[in-house]
């Protein structure tokens, strides 16, 4: 069966570098022999309440985590905001602490910042995930900075080694059993 990647985006920008890094994986995936699903649910995630984290969860919240539960591994790129991850994608990351179905998941993330910039975004991913349980895969999480003038007319970027290593991260990422791949230090 062909491994399927989830891929989330930190950003609610229309015209968002991290989402068009996550589109030109999806464009590419078929060459990594990957089934990509591009999750658009962030908006409707509502605010995470540990009062509501029960059964039965709230609609949006039993599709995030069904879509994890399906996913061999999990592909994030999004912006750092004020230091640290959008509110929104740090509320995702909060909904999917108390499910089991992160757990020992293989996932990575790919930063598009400018080169020097970006890595409070790195570092809030690496704990958040500690907690969550999720297992980084390492040599598939890689700095590709996103420029404007690298988005062709379709919106996706266009360098065939861009799309190279983007393809070699969803390889990397199927490849993975979870669990065993540079699962993170701190956290659960
Ligand atoms: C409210 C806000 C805060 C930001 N804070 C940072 C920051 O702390 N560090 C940084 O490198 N960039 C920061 N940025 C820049 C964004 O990370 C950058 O514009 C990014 O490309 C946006 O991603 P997107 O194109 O996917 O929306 C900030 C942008 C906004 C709107």
């Amino acid at each position: 069966m062909t491994p399927v990647i989830l891929l989330l985006s930190g950003s609610l920008r229309a015209g968002s570098s991290n989402e068009a890094v996550l589109r030109t994986a999806y464009a590419v995936a078929p060459d990594a022999q990957v089934d990509a699903v591009l999750y658009d649910g962030l908006a409707g995630l509502p605010h995470f309440n540990p009062d509501d984290d029960t059964d039965p969860l709230p609609t949006a919240v039993a599709g995030l985590r069904a879509a994890i539960e399906r996913a061999a591994g999990i592909l994030i790129c999004t912006p750092e905001y004020a230091g640290t991850l959008p509110g929104s994608f740090k509320n995702l990351l909060d909904w999917t602490v108390g499910g089991t179905e992160i757990c020992d998941k293989p996932v990575a993330w790919i930063n598009a910042a400018a080169p020097g910039r970006g890595g409070g975004a790195d570092a809030t991913l690496r704990t958040v995930l500690g907690y969550t349980g999720a297992a980084i895969v390492e040599p598939a999480c890689r700095k590709i900075p996103v420029e404007r003038g690298m988005l062709g007319p379709d919106g996706l970027l266009a360098d065939a080694d861009v799309r190279r290593r983007l393809g070699e991260v969803l390889g990397l990422l199927a490849a993975s059993g979870g669990g065993e791949v540079g699962r993170a230090q701190d956290g659960r």
